[in-house]
């Protein structure tokens, strides 16, 4: 849609148009020790490998994706930074708190969370197939509690041992819409956030705490689904900027919240989603 113009508006646009004057790997985050979760596959094995690019040692944490997991390291190591495996599932206080000592024992510090785990749903394509509860469960449980968890058990340490550190999680765009097609994903989202605000708070001055939020993004998870074909189609119609969100859409958001240039901002969410969200 373009009121304002009164030219043919393109069904799609290549991700070129909006990358003029983006930030290369600039030896940003050097010295600085990163956790990425979820990051043996992915979504979080492409934010880890960018992290590293820029500078950064990053520990790969991974729940199942173990052989992922190891190869994302290795790539790491190989371009001269330090970077281990570390296994967990977030669901879990003792493994998450296990995840914890095991970055401290290491590195003494952490200077940087990039928390992305997240249970899509994608094998639900209606609020009709919820059956089980512990279908809904898992969804509730690996984002809201989980993100409750990991960001209980690093923030502290960061609040309390070192007195700095940047926290960076994953919300969606279903902040705003909903999900009518699991809504347990939307319940475990919002969970994020409420989570997110909370700690903000409760770890100033030292520690901040933010959030990203995007629209579909073309994931391996996403292109899986079989409706994304379909679904691509109207998000493309809905969407203002005229394309999918793009893993290299997303991971310059990540690294602006966790870097000092966003050093004033605590508690907030960035959408990144070409303006579904935006009333148009
Ligand atoms: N794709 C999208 O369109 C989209 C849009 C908005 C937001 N997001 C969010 O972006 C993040 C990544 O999405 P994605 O498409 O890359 O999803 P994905 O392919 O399903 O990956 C999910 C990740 O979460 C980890 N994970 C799941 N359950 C876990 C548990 N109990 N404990 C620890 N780790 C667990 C998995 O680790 P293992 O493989 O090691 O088990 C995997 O790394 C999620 O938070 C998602 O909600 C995605």
């Amino acid at each position: 849609m373009s009121w304002g113009s009164l030219e043919e508006v393109p069904e799609e646009v290549s991700p070129e148009v909006h990358r003029r004057n983006t930030t290369p790997p600039c030896n940003r985050f050097a010295n600085q020790k990163v956790l990425v979760t979820g990051a043996g596959r992915g979504l979080g094995s492409r934010i880890a490998v960018a992290f590293a690019k820029d500078g950064a040692d990053v520990a790969v944490h991974y729940n199942t994706s173990a052989e992922g997991a190891e190869k994302v390291a290795e790539e790491i190591r190989g371009m001269g930074r330090d970077s281990f495996t570390v296994q967990a599932d977030v669901a879990k206080w003792d493994d998450v708190r296990r995840m914890a000592d095991e970055i401290w024992r290491r590195w003494g510090r952490l200077d940087i969370l990039v928390h992305q785990v997240g249970e899509m749903v994608t094998g639900q394509m209606s609020w009709r197939e919820m059956k089980t509860e512990a279908e809904v469960r898992k969804a509730i449980d690996v984002d809201a509690l989980g993100s409750l968890l990991v960001i209980h058990e690093v923030g502290r340490r960061m609040y309390d041992l070192q007195k700095y550190g940047s926290i960076v999680a994953m919300a969606s765009n279903v902040l705003t819409t909903g999900s009518p097609r699991a809504p347990q994903y939307a319940a475990g989202k919002f969970g994020v956030i409420g989570v997110v605000k909370s700690y903000a708070n409760a770890f100033a001055p030292w520690v901040r705490v933010n959030a990203v939020a995007p629209g579909y993004i073309e994931t391996e998870a996403t292109k899986a689904r079989p409706d994304w074909p379909k679904r691509k189609k109207f998000v493309l119609q809905s969407t203002p900027l005229k394309r999918i969100c793009q893993i290299e859409d997303v991971i310059p958001v990540i690294m602006f919240l966790a870097s000092g240039d966003s050093g004033f901002i605590t508690g907030h969410t960035i959408y990144i989603d070409g303006g579904f969200t935006m009333p148009h």
